[in-house]
């Protein structure tokens, strides 16, 4: 039966190719070739993932120029008038929105004050107070002709004081932050 032989030959053929593959494979990290030696392996995905964590990336007095005046600075000409259209008040929804997500960033900053509780304190404060503004934002969003700008107003200056706040607490030098 020549067929048969025939194919039996050509298994044979491909198991004879496949064993030195699999055992090459294997080959590199085998003990008893690298006895003695470290069989360290680099770590697999996701090992190290327990290290991972939130870090600073610049300075805090970097941080508050380049994340919290920017976006302050940008809330601050939003609310140098009534607005008189939603995508004005929805502006003014987003900055307020920026400016609390932020403030997550200050509960881990390159200062020692940082352990003092009262840092938690008021960044918590201040993340309060942008949070508060955008809600009130939203509120005015949604009906723009009965929208009250003197009560949103009123949590853009407590936003503004939580910031002086904190710098009358941990940075006499700091300016302040004027509405
Ligand atoms: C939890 C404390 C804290 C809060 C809240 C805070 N700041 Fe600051 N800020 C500081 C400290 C501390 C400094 C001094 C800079 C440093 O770290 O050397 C500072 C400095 C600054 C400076 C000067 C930066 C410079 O060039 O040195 C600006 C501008 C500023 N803050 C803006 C703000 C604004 C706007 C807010 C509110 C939206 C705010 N900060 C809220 C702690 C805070």
């Amino acid at each position: 039966m020549p067929i048969t032989i025939r194919a039996l030959a050509l298994i044979v053929s491909v198991i004879a190719t496949l064993v030195p593959t699999a055992a090459l494979g294997r080959g590199p990290a085998c003990p008893e070739i690298h006895r003695g030696e470290t069989t360290a392996q680099p770590p697999a995905v996701g090992q190290n993932d327990t290290h991972a964590r939130p870090e600073p990336v610049v300075d805090n007095g970097e941080f508050m120029d380049m994340f919290l005046k920017a976006t302050y600075t940008e809330l601050q000409q939003s609310m140098a008038k009534p607005p008189t259209e939603r995508k004005e008040w929805a502006a003014i929804y987003q900055k307020a929105t920026r400016l609390a997500e932020m403030q997550n960033l200050l509960f881990f900053r390159n200062r020692d004050e940082v352990k003092d509780p009262r840092w938690a304190a008021h960044t918590a404060a201040g993340r309060q107070a942008a949070a508060d503004l955008a809600s009130a934002a939203v509120v005015a969003l949604r009906n723009v002709q009965k929208a009250d700008f003197e009560g949103v107003r009123k949590k853009y200056v407590a936003l503004a004081d939580s910031c002086n706040a904190c710098h009358k607490t941990f940075a006499r030098d700091a300016p302040t932050i004027k509405p």
